[in-house]
Order: C-alpha cells, then sequence, then structure tokens
C-alpha cells in the first residue's frame, strides 16, 4: 500500500478506466446498503452516460498500477429524468448542479483519506468548469429493520456531513436494480444531498 496515487479523468481518458469502475461498483455495492447484484450488461449501459459526457470526470486511485478505488461525477443536465425531476420540481436549475454520482473503495484501503479526495477533486473539476451552484450526491434508503443491515452498522451519513453536505428528503428519486437477496430488479428510494459551491 506504499504508492497511492488519485487521478482524475475527462474527455477521451475517462474510458481507459470505465471497465474498473463498473468492476469495483459491482464488488463493492453489493454491501448493504446498496445490495447490488450488479452485472456488465447493467454497467455498460449505466455508464455510457459517462463516455458521452466531455464536461464528466472519473476519479482513480491506484496503488502502484493497480486499481483500487474509484469516484465519478456529471453535470446534472446529462442525468437521467428521474434525478433531474425532483430538482426541478422543488427549483433548482439542474443545468446549475453537479452531481457526484459515487465512490468506491476496496475496503482493504478505506480509511486513509482517499474518501476525502474523491469529494475534493470531483469539486475541483466542478469548479474548473464553473457552471455550477449546487454540488449533489445520493443516497439509498433502507427500512430499519431491513433483514440484512450488518448489526452495528454506520450509515457514511458524519463522513458526507464533515465534507459539507446536508441531506434533503424533500428531494427524493426512486431508481432500480436487483438485490442479491432478490429474484428480480425492485425500485429504491435515494435521497439526494447537497453543498453550495460558494459556501
Ligand atoms: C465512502 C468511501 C469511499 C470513504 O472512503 P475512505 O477513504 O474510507 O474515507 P476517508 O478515509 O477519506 O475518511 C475520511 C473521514 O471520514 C470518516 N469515515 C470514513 N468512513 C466512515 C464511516 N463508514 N462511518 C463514519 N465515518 C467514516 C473517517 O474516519 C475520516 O474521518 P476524519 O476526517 O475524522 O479522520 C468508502 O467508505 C467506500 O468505498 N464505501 C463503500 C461504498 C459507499 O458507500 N460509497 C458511498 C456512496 S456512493
Amino acid at each position: 500500500m506504499s504508492h497511492i496515487s488519485v487521478q482524475r479523468f475527462s474527455g477521451a481518458q475517462l474510458g481507459t478506466y470505465l471497465e474498473a469502475v463498473a468492476l469495483l461498483r459491482i464488488a463493492v455495492f453489493r454491501d448493504f446498503p446498496y445490495l447490488y447484484d450488479g452485472t456488465m450488461d447493467y454497467e455498460r449501459k449505466y455508464l455510457r452516460t459517462y463516455l458521452e459526457c466531455p464536461q464528466a470526470v472519473v476519479v482513480v486511485a491506484f496503488d502502484g498500477p493497480q486499481v483500487i478505488g474509484c469516484a465519478t461525477a456529471i453535470p446534472m443536465a446529462f442525468e437521467e429524468p428521474a434525478f433531474q425531476r425532483p430538482f426541478i420540481e422543488h427549483g433548482y436549475d439542474p443545468a446549475r448542479v453537479f452531481y457526484c454520482a459515487e465512490s468506491v473503495l476496496r475496503p482493504e484501503y478505506r480509511g486513509k483519506g482517499i474518501g476525502v479526495r474523491f469529494f475534493e477533486e470531483r469539486e475541483a473539476h466542478a469548479q474548473e468548469l464553473g457552471a455550477f451552484d449546487w454540488f449533489a450526491f445520493c443516497s439509498v434508503v433502507r427500512p430499519p429493520d431491513h433483514p440484512l443491515r450488518p448489526a452495528g452498522y454506520t450509515p457514511l451519513d458524519r463522513f458526507w456531513e464533515k465534507r459539507g453536505y446536508s441531506k434533503h428528503p424533500e428531494l427524493g428519486a426512486t431508481y432500480i436494480w436487483k438485490d442479491i437477496d432478490q429474484p428480480h430488479e425492485t425500485s429504491k428510494r435515494l435521497e439526494f444531498w447537497l453543498k453550495s459551491r460558494r459556501r
């Protein structure tokens, strides 16, 4: 673990890392609260949006040459209508929102500040683009008594609050994927968190 580096990629370079993003998403998001039973087919469709958007960014963490984690972000205007709708309904212009989609880091590399870098790098990319008032991301809502909730599970809320984000339960969306304990895709409630770019 001695050669950790973090780099940003966008434009033509971004495509090089999308397969690594897909593999990390499938591996890391199997855990609660995502419980995502991922496939490369689903990933290819999901990640195509990033390939098609010149303003999207992928932040990649390496241990030497090996990819150990990544984070993605994209202007909300490029995201699907289901994500833009709550913002429009609550008076936010999606064109002014920069959406930090996911952070996924292999468990053995956690607690070393890489997650903080993921936010810093994505926000720095948005600042360089210069067109946004808000940074946003969303978390998945699971019932407190969900059978797969690990004993002693701590949500990431404090980590996100320390990055300057606040939860906005009024900004909700639903999204569909297959859970590891379900036979079919089911819809999940997502809640957005926001941070003002100018704070
Ligand atoms: C989210 C994630 C990328 C964070 O990465 P990380 O490198 O472990 O985080 P950092 O080391 O930068 O943590 C920074 C701070 O947050 C705290 N923190 C990290 N994970 C935490 C957790 N699960 N609960 C509470 N605090 C946490 C750290 O203690 C540290 O606090 P400090 O600033 O007081 O020292 C990583 O936990 C992960 O991949 N999780 C699984 C996927 C996920 O849930 N992604 C988020 C939604 S897409």
